[in-house]
């Protein structure tokens, strides 16, 4: 087998249901889609890896699959990460330029950027990401672009940043170093969904992207083109599952199995003379039930999940402000009525987030759940390639940056 080109990238989304990767690389400089891979993951708990061992063998696995049909190794990846220790916080930062108005250079933004960025964690705390939010000249807000070449006397800067629990980052790279890989980046899963996802107008009128996975759910809201809150809920997909296992004595499997046949969260959709049968754990008889109480059960679910989502909004301090919504991405997304439930409750528009294809991707690609995939893949490649989906203000202000050098 080939080693892995330097023209080549992988992606890896570690869930805790599905462990996922994409494989692109460039070609004439146009990213080009080679192979992907989903496999069952192991080892995680509400996106946390509990057990290095299994969840390193899980993704070796996935790693052996996806390099048979690409007939190239992987070394290298760049890999999410999600869970309840996911902070974000503004920082901000400013410098006199001079007693007078002077001409902003390209070293006074980059000076003004390091102070912003270089202040310090909790210990337990390790920085992901640091996002642009705007520019202040002479204390005058509101400065959304390159402030370079434009005229003042007091520069400053305001940054979003990402920070993950230390412990959580490195066990995610230790289960990846135990499967033989090097782990380029860890990327925040929403902030990579919303690369794929969302549309620049969105971005500017405040939109919060809600990425519903099988252990938690997770999110990133935008507005004037930058992020401003991160939240995580500590509900997903699999708790629908484990309600229908434990309330109708089903095994998971089977749960699952019919939470995607028949699952719907709108009682006005369950139909009461629908029967559904659930298979006994073991040796129990089946039991049937109405497709009225398998809604019920779901809905309930689904109610406690909206109440922490508006919670985290309110809290947030811009669920007023969301012009453009909300936008579902996660295989948890595709729960029957959840989409229609949502926007009723918030009272906003909601859709789903469907990733934007990578030239020769099949079409199973556009789906809820490789929205970090794809994502990932655009904000990798940025500073390489132009992208279908545009990249990140912070990305384009460094690119700017590193052409003046
Ligand atoms: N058709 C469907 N109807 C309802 N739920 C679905 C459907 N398809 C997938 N799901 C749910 O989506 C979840 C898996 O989504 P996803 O692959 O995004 O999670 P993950 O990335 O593995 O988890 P996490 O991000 O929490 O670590 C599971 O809980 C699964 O039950
Ligand atoms: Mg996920």
């Amino acid at each position: 087998m080939r080693r892995q080109s330097p023209t080549s990238f992988a992606v890896v989304d570690l869930g805790t249901a599905s462990n996922k990767v994409l494989v692109t690389a460039l070609s004439q400089g146009r990213l080009q889609y080679r192979a992907h891979a989903v496999r069952p993951s192991a080892g995680l708990k509400k996106g946390l890896v509990l057990n290095v061992a299994t969840a390193a063998e899980a993704l070796r696995q996935l790693i052996a699959q996806v390099e048979t049909s690409n007939g190239q190794t992987i070394e290298k990846i760049v890999m999410s990460i999600t869970g309840g220790h996911i902070r974000g916080v503004v920082r901000q930062a400013g410098m006199t330029l001079h007693s007078r108005s002077r001409d902003i250079t390209a070293d006074d933004v980059r000076r003004v950027l390091d102070l912003a960025q270089n202040q310090p964690w909790p210990e337990d705390y390790s920085l992901l990401h640091v996002e642009q939010q705007e520019f202040a000249l002479d204390r005058q807000s509101g400065v959304h672009q390159s402030p370079i070449g434009m005229s003042a006397s007091r520069l400053e800067a305001r940054v979003f940043h990402i920070g993950a629990g230390a412990g959580a980052m490195q066990n995610r790279v230790t289960a990846a170093n135990h499967a033989g890989l090097a782990v380029a980046e860890l990327m925040y899963a929403p902030l990579a969904a919303a690369e794929a996802c969302l549309r620049h107008e969105e971005r500017e009128m405040g939109v919060a992207l809600v990425d519903i996975g099988a252990g938690c759910t997770s999110l990133i809201i935008y507005a004037h083109q930058a992020p401003q809150h991160v939240g995580v809920i500590p509900i997903g997909g699999d708790h629908y599952t484990n309600d229908l296992a434990i309330s109708f004595h089903t095994p998971p499997a089977d749960a699952e199995r019919i939470k995607r046949a028949f699952g719907v969260v709108d009682a006005a959709s369950a139909g009461d003379r629908t029967q559904i049968e659930f298979p006994g754990v073991g040796e129990q008889a089946q039991s049937t039930l109405s497709h009225r109480d398998l809604c019920d059960c779901l809905r309930s679910r689904a109610a406690e999940w909206l109440r922490l989502l508006e919670n985290d909004l309110d809290k947030s301090g811009w669920r007023h402000h969301l012009g453009a919504g909300l936008v579902l991405t996660g295989g948890g997304a595709r729960l029957g009525g959840l989409l229609e439930l949502t926007q009723a409750s918030l009272r906003l528009p909601v859709r789903l987030g469907i990733p934007a294809l990578i030239e020769g991707a099949p079409d199973e690609l556009a789906a809820p759940e490789f929205a970090f995939l794809t994502g990932a893949t655009f904000r990798s490649h940025s500073f390489h390639v132009r992208q279908p989906a545009p990249p990140s203000r912070w990305a384009r202000i460094l690119q700017k940056l590193d052409a003046l050098d």
